[in-house]
């Protein structure tokens, strides 16, 4: 028997009250719940600089950049709940990515990326729900090697009234959907591995 696929689990969102980190708690569950090895972290706690070339070839990467990289290397699956910003992706998500992509000798490098396979969530203060958000995130992801998996859900409308105190999305038909996201990218990688 295979063993249980890694999945690295994120909010492009930093702020305390992100309803993307509600959200990405939802849909991790729904990842462990299938048998997945969800580690969830805050990108708060990898606090980076914008992405500035004469800062790399001056410094190398942030060591944060480096932690992310490591975390990236060693998990199989990539579950991100992103924001819609302008109708696109956070600019803490896109320089988190950018950085990620860099190695420690200043040249690019895709072996964070390469192979991974990914699932997108979103939630939005607006009527769609961060898509606009989610297929440029696809649109990026891919082009770094990246396979997306064509399950996604959204929350639209979002405030922090559509969760309950424990967390939970108050719709429970959008709850499931959003943890069924979580559990989609658990067998994908669990077939892939078979
Ligand atoms: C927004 N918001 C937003 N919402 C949306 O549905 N479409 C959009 O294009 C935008 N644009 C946008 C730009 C900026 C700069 C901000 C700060 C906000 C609102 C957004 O959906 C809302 O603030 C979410 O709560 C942000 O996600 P987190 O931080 O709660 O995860």
């Amino acid at each position: 028997m295979s063993s249980a696929p890694t999945i690295l689990a994120f909010a492009g969102s930093t702020r305390t009250h992100s309803l993307n980190k509600k959200l990405i708690a939802v849909a991790g569950a729904g990842a462990r719940a299938a048998g997945g090895m969800v580690e969830l972290i805050d990108l708060r706690d990898f606090p980076l600089p914008l992405y500035d070339g004469d800062l790399e070839a001056a410094e190398g990467l942030p060591p944060n950049a480096v932690k992310l990289k490591k975390l990236f290397e060693s998990h199989r699956g990539l579950l991100i709940s992103t924001p819609e910003y302008n109708g696109s992706v956070p600019g803490v998500l896109k320089n988190a990515i950018d950085w990620v992509s860099r190695s420690p000798d200043g040249q690019p490098s895709l072996a964070s990326f390469t192979g991974k396979v990914a699932a997108l969530v979103s939630a939005a203060l607006g009527p769609v729900g961060g898509v606009r958000a989610q297929t440029h995130l696809r649109q990026i992801l891919g082009t770094i090697n990246v396979i997306l998996l064509p399950n996604q859900w959204r929350v639209p409308v979002a405030t922090l009234a559509s969760f309950d105190e424990a967390g939970n999305l108050r719709d429970a038909t959008a709850h499931k959907m959003a943890q069924d996201v979580g559990a989609a990218l658990t067998r994908f990688l669990q077939r892939l591995s078979d």
